[in-house]
């Protein structure tokens, strides 16, 4: 053989092995099995070592392109780790401000903890009595994967803290990162220094992650009980007094104006930093205003990121199709010329709906400016008219769903009083073939049933299979089948079979999540789970037709009940529910019952002092008590606060409701 042809072949075995690593670490979803990947790499391998001419920096032998196991041990972290919601400009950052005083229902002085966001990976290390006892990876924020041999390889991470006021028990939690620098030499084999360093971190073997230096700068705490602790900048500069690396680029910052300036300096600077940075975070300073402020369910309301704007490049339209959602938006997708934006290989860019491509005026063959930051999904920002062909035409929407041929529509919304910019497929239910696939897709995400063996191409390649059409065909799946198909071995099998298992056992708001009721997000489905309690009663709500009675939870409105008839209206969705409230075990809504409040009842009329509604129910339900917004039997007090609606006063006054005020509310808790 010549040697340009087997340069040729070792290339392509390169190629391949990259596309596998980048499967495994970016997106968390092989595409072959172990077993095939160690073969692959073994033929990198003998190549290498026949032909002395081939370039052996793209060894996979120097590089990380191991798949490491996938048995890292899990382990629960006891403070979740959550991510932040983003701030993209002035408006985003007014809105978070006002979202704060909204909930405290005060307006009050802020102080910010200003910290750069490191683009890496964030890792929690546990410390008892000084000591480093366990390190772990975020995973997927609730449980992750014990890492600690790999963390302790790092040289600015402390494995004893000597010092007396180092606290008892705590899990000290930040950034590890690669620099740009380390990067450069390793650019060959991943697509940027966030994929570099989790895919060194996650090595199975400690002495693999050593290769690479890592480096790790600490910012917040996740488990820690203590009352001294002030503010957040406080803790920094404690941080980095028990021998932590902080950010030198901290800062602490006042207004919303303070901040804008600030990030603009810095988003100017960043280049001259070492290591990549996407944003700044800003974190209430107030250690006791993050207490009450809380979390929503994926971020929290004390905090945010503001990120730096995108990176950009053009490119050539080559073709637009249309994808099917779950809940039947059709999202046009422009197919571009691959081009490298900011590190990656873009190829395909969203055009979000059609009223977006008719306004934009968007074209086949158009020369289109896309950007992407961060981990939100690239998309076309303008057409370069000058580069535009004479004879190119208008692209005409589709009027039929392109997956099942079904009539689209745009809804109109009742509330703004427009049509809908979003076209949908009007068959919501399992008969759309694409739509069937993303809500499958769904059932199985995170924030659902959770199920990591069954990730979405997989979904992609049973249904093409024909092993599942429906949720429920999931835990009947036909293992001998699988253990045959190409890609599957023992292990990938066993594995499936497991996560497969151990997503049996959900709770009530997941699985009211998963079954992807439009506008039933998690938020939602928390606030129905607390309301009907079990599945059970979910189901009596549905099949005697009481849905209404749920308008009476705080947060629920028309739109999410409508959303709810019309999904049980289609009588393939209730049997889904019914054949998976079978084969699962969905756990009942348990009330923490040590609070004072326990079964007491409370509805609130007029405007509270000092603190929102929301934030007034949040301490009724950590005290065991519940809220509701009727007056009825069931009611035990009414709160009163300023200007209450006199007709409610009234209606408690004659059902013998005890009415308090806020002041003598306050004081029961107390
Ligand atoms: S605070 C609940 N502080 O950003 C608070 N995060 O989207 C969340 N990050 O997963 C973490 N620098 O990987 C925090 N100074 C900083 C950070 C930071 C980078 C990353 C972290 C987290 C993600 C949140």
């Amino acid at each position: 053989m010549k040697e340009s042809e087997i340069k040729k072949i070792f290339k392509k075995k390169i190629k391949e092995i990259n596309k596998h690593n980048k499967f495994y670490f970016s997106e968390s979803s092989p595409q072959i099995s172990d077993s095939e990947y160690d073969q692959l790499k073994k033929e990198i391998i003998s190549l290498e070592k026949k032909y002395s001419f081939l370039k052996s920096s793209l060894s996979p032998t120097h590089s990380l392109g191991y798949a490491p196991s996938k048995n890292f041990i899990k382990s629960k972290h006891r403070v979740k780790m959550l991510s932040l919601s983003n701030a993209f400009d002035i408006k985003d950052l007014e809105n978070f401000e006002k979202k704060i005083f909204n909930y405290l229902n005060k307006k009050v002085e802020i102080e910010y903890s200003v910290e750069p966001k490191i683009d890496g990976i964030s890792a929690s290390l546990t410390y008892k009595n000084g000591e480093l006892v366990k390190g772990t990876s975020r995973g997927d924020g609730t449980t992750g994967e014990v890492i600690t041999e790999n963390l302790k390889t790092i040289s600015d991470i402390p494995q004893n803290i000597n010092f007396k006021d180092f606290p008892k028990d705590i899990d000290i939690r930040g950034e590890v990162f690669i620099t740009k620098d380390d990067f450069d030499k390793l650019k060959n084999n991943f697509a940027n220094p966030r994929n570099a360093a989790s895919g060194s971190l996650r090595q199975k073997n400690p002495e693999e992650t050593k290769k690479i230096p890592l480096n790790f700068i600490a910012y917040t705490y996740g488990y820690f009980e203590s009352d001294k602790i002030k503010k957040q900048s406080d803790f920094l500069s404690l941080l980095k007094k028990w021998g932590f690396k902080i950010n030198q680029h901290n800062k602490v910052l006042k207004t919303i104006i303070d901040l804008e300036n600030f990030h603009k300096k810095f988003e100017n600077d960043r280049f001259d930093l070492e290591y990549d940075v996407d944003g700044l975070v800003y974190k209430i300073n107030s250690l006791e205003l993050q207490k009450r402020l809380g979390f929503t369910s994926n971020s929290p309301r004390w905090a945010i990121a503001h990120k730096f704007s995108a990176d950009s490049a053009y490119s050539q339209i080559k073709d637009i199709s249309i994808q099917v959602g779950r809940t039947g938006a059709l999202t046009p997708v422009a197919r571009i010329k691959p081009v490298n934006i900011g590190g990656v290989v873009v190829s395909n860019a969203t055009l979000h709906n059609e009223d977006e491509i008719i306004r934009k005026d968007i074209r086949l063959g158009d020369t289109v400016k896309v950007e992407r930051a961060g981990d939100v999904i690239p998309h076309v920002v303008l057409v370069d008219l000058e580069k535009r062909e004479i004879k190119s035409k208008k692209f005409i929407f589709p009027n039929n769903c392109p997956s099942c041929g079904s009539e689209t529509i745009k809804e109109f919304n009742k509330t703004t009083k427009k049509h809908d910019a979003v076209r949908r497929c009007t068959n919501e239910g399992y008969d759309c073939e694409k739509i069937a696939i993303e809500k499958i897709k769904h059932f199985i995400s995170k924030d659902a049933m959770n199920i990591d063996g069954l990730g979405k191409k997989v979904v992609e390649n049973f249904w093409d299979l024909n092993l599942i059409r429906f949720p429920q065909d999931i835990y009947n799946l036909d293992y001998d089948k699988i253990s045959n198909l190409e890609g599957w071995g023992d292990l990938s099998v066993s594995n499936l079979k497991y996560s497969i298992e151990q997503s049996k056992k959900v709770s009530l708001d997941k699985f009211l999540y998963a079954i992807g009721i439009r506008h039933i997000g998690i938020e939602n489905a928390k606030l129905l789970a607390e309301h009907v309690k079990s599945i059970k009663n979910f189901i009596i709500f549905v099949s005697k037709n009481k849905l209404n009675e749920l308008l009476n939870i705080d947060g629920i409105g028309e739109t999410q009940v409508n959303s709810l008839k019309k999904f049980f209206e289609n009588k393939s969705n209730y049997k889904i529910v019914e054949k998976l409230s079978s084969l699962l075990n969905i756990s009942d809504i348990k009330l923490n019952k040590d609070g004072k409040l326990l079964n007491n009842t409370f509805m609130f009329t007029g405007k509270l002092s000092n603190m929102s509604r929301a934030e007034a129910k949040s301490l009724i339900e950590e005290n065991s008590g519940s809220v509701v917004s009727s007056v009825n039997k069931k009611l035990k007090y009414l709160i009163i606060g300023e200007k209450p609606t006199n007709r409610k006063v009234q209606e408690a006054r004659e059902l013998g409701i005890k009415i308090l005020s806020q002041k003598e509310w306050l004081n029961l808790l107390n």
